[in-house]
């Protein structure tokens, strides 16, 4: 079965269509720029603007880049303000009238590449993924489950008083033009705080800095296993499309 998914970020937004079986997308994506200022109208409008651009009706996963409990948006780091609250699940719904599905964007980034990934090798035990971009976005799982809306992006760095995501994003890296290891270093120092309070067995390192592991990685000093992310750009739709096809089996059931 085909499921779009949709990816909402600070930035941009992406859609495309994808096989709910393997987790592959069908296709081109289609990206559209987030509206500014991002507020919950002026996102619907895009989102209903790349449902209609693939002619779809059927189950669509929206991810989300902040706190999103039971559909409702409950924090804006790098969105308009006006998300604080907001039904997220319904605008969306309401917008493009088709059962849409609303997830954190780490979180549908991690359960992709859980399930068609470097995950898929690291089953057991606890795993922690980071996404290094605008802000930092996790997702943890223990033996493949995951536990939602972790926000180690806003984990206060000990002694420097700032939250990890403005110490250590790839957004920090390139504002204040630090060097691959200084980058590093600084990483690091998040992944030790990490360690101490979950001792994973796997970090899985995603964002656009996937693509440049071998920049950092001999750098990065813990004891557990770091691995590069595989889905790249792909795994917020792919992890939103499962997302929603997973939710119209539940509740066929
Ligand atoms: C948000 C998270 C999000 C991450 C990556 C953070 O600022 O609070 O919800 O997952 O950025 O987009």
């Amino acid at each position: 079965m085909q499921v779009l998914g949709i990816d909402i970020g600070g930035s941009g937004i992406k859609g495309g269509l994808v096989d709910a079986e393997n987790g592959a997308l069908i296709g081109e994506r289609h990206r559209i720029a987030t509206p500014q200022p991002s507020t919950p109208a002026a996102v619907a409008e895009v989102v209903t603007a790349i449902v209609r651009h693939f002619d779809y009706s059927g189950p669509v996963g929206v991810t989300f880049p902040a706190i999103v409990q039971h559909g409702v948006t409950l924090s804006a780091a790098n969105v308009d303000k006006s998300w604080i609250g907001a039904p997220a699940q319904e605008i969306f719904r309401a917008a493009t009238g088709l059962p849409v599905f609303v997830l954190n964007d780490a979180d549908a980034a991690g359960v992709a590449e859980m399930t068609f990934g470097v995950g898929r090798q690291h089953q057991q035990g606890v795993v922690i993924l980071l996404t290094f971009g605008t802000g930092i976005g996790s997702a943890i799982f223990h033996d493949g489950k995951l536990l939602p809306n972790t926000e180690f992006g806003h984990v206060p760095m000990p002694m420097k008083g700032i939250h990890s995501e403005h110490y250590c994003s790839d957004k920090v890296r390139k504002d204040e033009d630090l060097k691959w290891p200084e980058w590093a270093k600084r990483v690091d120092h998040f992944l030790a705080l990490m360690e101490l309070l979950f001792s994973p067995d796997v970090f899985i390192i995603g964002g656009g800095v996937s693509k440049k592991f071998d920049k950092f990685a001999p750098c990065l000093r813990r004891k557990a296993k770091i691995v590069p992310a595989q889905l790249l750009n792909e795994a917020g739709i792919i992890g939103a499309a499962m997302t929603a096809h997973q939710a119209m089996q539940a509740s066929a059931a």
